[in-house]
């Protein structure tokens, strides 16, 4: 008896966590705007799969529909899966970014994931069980190649689970970051980009069935197109030698003079 509460799973990579936790028996929530293809969804896998499938249309920009789902997550024991999956890009520079446009991003990539995080935790705590799993990018590590605030948010995003798995994976509840690389979905149409010009582009099947093997993997961090492991754990080695020399309670030499 498992229920996952998906966000943003109308389309892309979403709607296919939706189709996969169904096939493994998973009880869903399905979160996103657009109610006529959550239901048309959700119809699809009640049938194929036996399972429950409850819907939820909200903006999750909008606090008073935020608050709707926050509701859901508070007065829910049953669900023990949560998809932080729903967010938007935002093509352009940042000088030249609308700060509306701005504020929107951030309330959909940064604030609505935490919130709707923080809604379930202590629960999961208690409960010494249940799973977070939040959808990051490979930008999150490369923010250079991207310009405006949308690397920034998925860094928060990386960051946030990191934090979070270093707090909870000790009392039974697993966090996973998905850093996923240019993936065939609707956000570069949704954002005014053209996916066309975009090369290597995964396929999102693949991105997913990848993404739930190092779910089943219980890892912390999940990058489906990097071949070698060893790569990233370079990288956390790296971090682990600066961090090393966080603990000087004097600046370093080359600081002691101009
Ligand atoms: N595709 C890529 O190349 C790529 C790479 C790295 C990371 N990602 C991340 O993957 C996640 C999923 O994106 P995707 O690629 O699958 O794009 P997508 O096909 O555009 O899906 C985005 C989903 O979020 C929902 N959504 C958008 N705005 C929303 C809002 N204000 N309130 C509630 N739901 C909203 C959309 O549904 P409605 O329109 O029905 O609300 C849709 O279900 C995002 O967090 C994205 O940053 C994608």
């Amino acid at each position: 008896m498992s229920t996952a509460l998906i966000t943003g799973a109308s389309s892309g990579i979403g709607a296919i966590y939706a189709r996969r936790l169904a096939a493994r028996g998973n009880d869903l929530v399905l979160v996103a705007r657009a109610t006529d293809r959550l239901e048309a969804l959700a119809s699809e896998l009640r049938e194929a799969n036996g399972i429950s499938v409850e819907v939820i249309t909200a903006d999750l920009t909008n606090a008073s529909q935020l608050q709707t789902v926050l509701e859901r997550l508070r007065s829910d024991p049953m669900i023990d899966i949560l998809v932080n999956n729903a967010g938007a890009a935002l093509v352009g520079n940042f000088a030249s970014a609308e700060p509306e446009k701005m504020d929107a991003l951030l309330s959909l990539n940064v604030v609505a994931p935490t919130l709707l995080t923080s809604a379930v935790i202590s629960k999961m705590v208690a409960r010494g069980n249940g799973s977070i799993i939040n959808i990051a990018s490979v930008l999150a590590l490369l923010p250079e190649y991207s310009h405006g605030i949308y690397a920034a948010t998925k860094a928060y995003v990386l960051t946030l689970s990191q934090s979070l798995a270093a707090e909870v994976s000790g009392k039974g509840v697993y966090v996973q970051a998905v850093l996923p690389a240019a993936t065939r979905t609707e956000i570069y149409e949704r954002a005014g980009g053209d996916i066309s010009k975009v090369p290597d582009v995964m396929e999102v099947e693949a991105l997913v069935d990848a993404a739930l093997v190092g779910f089943d993997r219980r890892e912390l961090i999940t990058i489906p197109p990097v071949p070698e492991v060893e790569a990233w754990e370079a990288f956390e080695h790296a971090r682990g030698v600066l961090a090393a020399g966080f603990s000087n309670s004097e600046p370093a030499q080359r600081y002691k003079s101009s």
